[in-house]
């Protein structure tokens, strides 16, 4: 009987040409809750009051409730070990693109070189009147934080009810329908468009491999039931086993 493991590894081998999807899941090992999971930030707070661009646009401090913390600390979140494989999946030239939906830098401060953050991110804070930028966790302090010019500031990010960003958004449904393999890591599937991503790259014939603690894409063709960064880490083993062996 083969592990998942060395099924995937080699088929990543054999393939390459694998875009990675990403949700809230890869980065709980980093310290940052999920959404959705027990625990989950949606679990204590409704996301159409704390998250949604109505409410921002009349009462901003809601959001700046949930999400003050993170940015004024935004140094101090450290991708790990799942992150980090990533990396070495995009040197050993496998992972061709990497599709966050996640909003805490943590793929490119892990030194992902192709990025696409599809609900945008954390690290910009923009003025809503001037359009001046601010870079987390440099930000004017308040509740909600003002620019200079009095203009009220929101993170660069996708609120419910906001459109995605167009450009990402076209990129990460362009290279996943071009793609041989799919990595989806520690997401729900459950909020779209991103994840209707894994339907278009399996449409084009690619094979879904899902990376969770439990199983949310019924059609996927390897699942791997475990947490981000053991799994990945022994995904990376499995890899540099086959190389060892086949030069043997
Ligand atoms: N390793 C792997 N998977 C994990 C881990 C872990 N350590 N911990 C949790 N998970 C899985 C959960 O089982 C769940 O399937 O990660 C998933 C997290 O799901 P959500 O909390 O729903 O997060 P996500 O899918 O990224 O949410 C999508 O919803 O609220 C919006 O904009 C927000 O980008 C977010 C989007």
């Amino acid at each position: 009987m083969t592990s998942p493991y060395l099924d995937v590894a080699e088929l990543l081998l054999k393939l390459k040409n694998c875009v990675v999807l990403t949700g809230a899941g890869i980065s709980a090992e980093s310290g940052i809750p999920t959404f959705r999971s027990k625990d989950g930030l949606w679990e204590k707070y409704d996301p159409m009051v704390y998250a949604s661009i109505e409410v921002f646009r009349t009462n901003p401090s809601k959001y700046w409730q949930i999400r003050g913390d993170f940015i004024r600390n935004y140094d101090s979140y450290e991708p790990n070990a799942a992150h980090g494989a990533l990396v070495e999946l995009e040197n050993l030239g496998i992972v061709r693109l990497v599709i966050t939906q996640n909003i805490d830098g943590l793929h490119r401060k892990a030194g992902s070189r192709r990025v696409v953050e599809i609900h945008g991110s954390l690290r910009e804070i923009i003025c809503q009147r001037c359009d001046r930028t601010y870079l987390a966790p440099n930000i004017p302090g308040g509740d909600p934080p003002h620019c200079e010019c009095g203009g009220v500031l929101k993170p660069n990010t996708v609120l419910f009810g906001e459109q995605l960003p167009t450009e990402a958004l076209e990129a990460a449904i362009r290279e996943s329908s071009r793609c041989r393999v799919m990595l989806v890591i520690g997401t729900s599937s459950v909020v779209y468009p991103a994840a209707h991503l894994p339907v278009v790259a399996k449409q084009h014939g690619a094979k879904i491999v899902e990376i969770n603690i439990e199983r949310t894409i019924p059609d996927a063709d390897f699942i791997i039931l475990d947490k981000a960064a053991s799994a990945m880490t022994r995904l990376i083993e499995a890899i540099e086993t086959l190389q060892r062996t086949s030069t043997e």
